[in-house]
C-alpha cells in the first residue's frame, strides 16, 4: 500500500527519536513491500521560531490532508516565558482539536525484562497490560471562559471544566468496543463525588454500560485510581477518564513501564489522520546528545500501522521485534544502558528483519 505521512518531529529530543521511528518504519515498508511518503513541517517552539506561529495553518492543512500524523515532542526552556503570547503546547492542543483526535490511546505493557527498571515491587507489576483512554479535546485544557481578569480589586485566573454529552460518549463508546478485545472490563474514572462534569461522565457511563452487558463497568473516583496504579495496577485493563485526570494519571503510570521514554501513544478521531506521539517530552537536557530512548516513538508508529493503515501484521512484527531487543538486553540511558538511539533502533530493525514470518 501506499501512504502520506506528515512527521511533526518539534523540539528538543523529537527530531532525534522521529528520525528512528522513520527508519523503523522505512524496514517495515521495505519488508512488506509498502511504500510511505513522509513529508516533515514544523510545529511547536521550531514553529515559532520559523514561522512566528506553533502551528501555521498550512501545516495544520497538511496534516488533515495526510492518511497520518507522527509527532517527536514539543517544548523547551527557550520558550517558557509565562507572558509570551504563543507556547510550543499551544500548537499541540490546536493540532489535536483541528484533527478532531478525541481519543488518546496509551497502552502501558510492563516487559517482564524491565520489571527491575520500575522503582515498584516486582510482584506489582507482573501481567500489567492497562489500556488508558484519555478525552483528549475537552475538559479543562479547551473550557471556555479561560484568561486572566481583575475581579473584585484581585486578580483571578479561570480554567473551565467543561464537556458535553456527545463529548463523553463518543469516548466511552471507544473505551466500551476497545474492552470487547480484551479482558471486558471497563474501569471509568472520574471525581463525580466533587463535580459536575464528572456526575455527568458517569451518568452517561452507565448509559453506554448498559449497551454493553457482556463488559463489567466499574467507576473509580481519580484519587483512588491514582492510589490503584501503584498499589494494584494488574487488576486494570482499560481505562477511560477526562482530558487532565488521563494527562496526570499516564505519566504516573509510566513508571510501570521502566522508563517514560517507553510508552506510546494514539489519538483517534471519528475519521480522518490520527496522531501518534510518545507521551514523553522534549528532554531538553538530553536533546542532540543522541542518547534518548527511540522507543515510546517506535511503538508510536506501530500504532499507527495498525490504527491508520489497517497493517496489524506489520504493527505486530515491529512491536515483537521492539519486545526481542529489551529481551535481549538493549538498553538506552534511561534503562540503564549505553546504548544510543540509533543503535537502539539498528537493534530492532535487525530483530524484525530475523524474524520469522
Ligand atoms: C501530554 C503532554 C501535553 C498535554 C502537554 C505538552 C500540552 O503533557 O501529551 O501528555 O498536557 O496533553
Ligand atoms: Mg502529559
Amino acid at each position: 500500500m501506499q501512504a502520506n505521512i506528515v512527521l511533526l518531529p518539534g523540539d528538543g529530543i523529537g527530531p532525534e527519536v522521529v528520525a528512528e521511528a522513520v527508519r523503523a518504519l522505512e524496514a517495515v515498508a521495505s519488508l512488506f513491500g509498502h511504500s510511505f511518503v513522509f513529508t516533515e513541517r514544523l510545529m511547536g517552539g521550531c514553529s515559532i521560531d520559523t514561522f512566528g506561529t506553533s502551528l501555521t495553518d498550512e501545516t495544520l492543512a497538511d496534516c488533515q490532508a495526510a492518511d497520518a500524523v507522527l509527532l517527536g515532542a514539543v517544548g523547551g526552556p527557550k520558550w517558557d516565558d509565562p507572558a509570551a503570547k504563543d507556547r510550543p503546547e499551544r500548537g499541540l492542543l490546536a493540532l489535536r482539536k483541528g484533527l478532531g483526535v478525541f481519543a488518546n490511546l496509551r497502552p502501558v505493557k510492563v516487559h517482564p525484562a524491565l520489571i527491575d527498571s520500575s522503582p515498584l515491587k516486582p510482584e506489582k507489576l507482573h501481567g500489567v497490560d492497562i489500556l488508558v483512554i484519555r478525552e483528549l479535546t475537552g475538559g479543562l485544557y479547551f473550557g471556555w471562559p479561560k484568561g486572566r481578569d481583575v475581579k473584585d480589586g484581585r486578580e483571578r485566573a479561570v480554567d473551565t471544566l467543561e464537556y458535553y454529552d456527545y463529548e463523553i460518549r463518543r469516548v466511552l463508546e471507544l473505551a466500551f468496543r476497545l474492552a470487547a478485545g480484551r479482558k471486558k472490563k471497563v474501569t471509568s474514572v472520574d471525581k463525580a463525588n466533587v463535580l459536575e462534569s464528572s456526575r455527568l461522565w458517569r451518568q452517561i457511563a452507565i448509559q453506554v454500560g448498559a449497551q454493553h452487558p457482556e463488559i463489567t463497568l466499574e467507576h473509580v473516583l481519580v484519587d483512588t485510581a491514582a492510589m490503584r496504579l501503584i498499589t494494584g495496577p494488574a487488576w486494570m485493563d482499560v481505562v477511560v477518564t477526562e482530558n487532565m485526570f488521563g494527562d496526570i494519571l499516564t505519566d504516573e503510570a509510566s513508571v510501570l513501564a521502566g522508563s517514560m521514554g517507553m510508552l506510546p501513544s494514539a489519538s483517534l478521531g471519528a475519521n480522518g489522520p490520527g496522531l501518534y506521539e510518545p507521551i514523553h517530552g522534549s528532554a531538553p537536557d538530553i536533546a542532540g546528545k543522541g542518547i534518548a530512548n527511540p522507543i515510546g516513538t517506535i511503538l508510536s508508529a506501530a500504532m499507527l500501522l495498525r490504527h491508520s493503515l489497517s497493517l496489524e501484521t506489520e504493527a505486530a512484527t515491529l512491536e515483537q521485534a521492539v519486545a526481542q531487543a529489551i529481551h535481549d538486553g538493549c538498553r538506552t540511558a534511561d534503562l540503564g544502558g549505553s546504548l544510543t538511539t540509533r543503535q537502539m533502533t539498528d537493534e530492532i530493525i535487525h530483530h524484525m528483519r530475523n524474524a520469522e514470518r
